[in-house]
């Protein structure tokens, strides 16, 4: 069921929003490209809202110390140890198949964000 969490405008000035839709906390994010995505609101190592940690560009290695930054990929950082999660697929950037949050589909419509859940 669709339902209505924020205009578009309100997204381009937070970046994230987050919300509740019938007791289950969803985080409203806006990626630069303009893309809007859903996620659950729970980290799943710990639980804090992910909606507290920042967005950020996301980093990858092939080894310790090296540095890969990836301005394709968006993530949103756990503010209690830093786990990445990509924006796009909720999938955490060190155990992508493991480690990930629910997403959920959104549509833009006019100025309206709506979350199906
Ligand atoms: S609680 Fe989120 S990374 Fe530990």
């Amino acid at each position: 069921m669709k339902h209505h969490v924020c205009t578009y405008g309100d997204l381009e000035k937070a970046g994230k929003i987050p919300v509740s839709i019938n007791g289950k906390a969803i985080v409203i994010v806006r990626a630069e490209s303009g893309g809007v995505y859903a996620l659950r609101d729970v980290c799943p190592h710990k639980g804090p809202c992910l909606s507290d940690g920042m967005l950020d560009k996301g980093c990858s290695a092939n080894e310790v110390g090296e540095y890969i930054y990836e301005k394709d990929k968006e993530v949103l950082r756990c503010p209690w140890h830093s786990w990445e999660f990509d924006i796009k697929t909720g999938k955490s950037l060190f155990a992508p198949e493991k480690v990930k949050v629910k997403t959920y589909e959104v549509t833009v419509e006019d100025d309206g964000v709506f979350v199906n859940v």
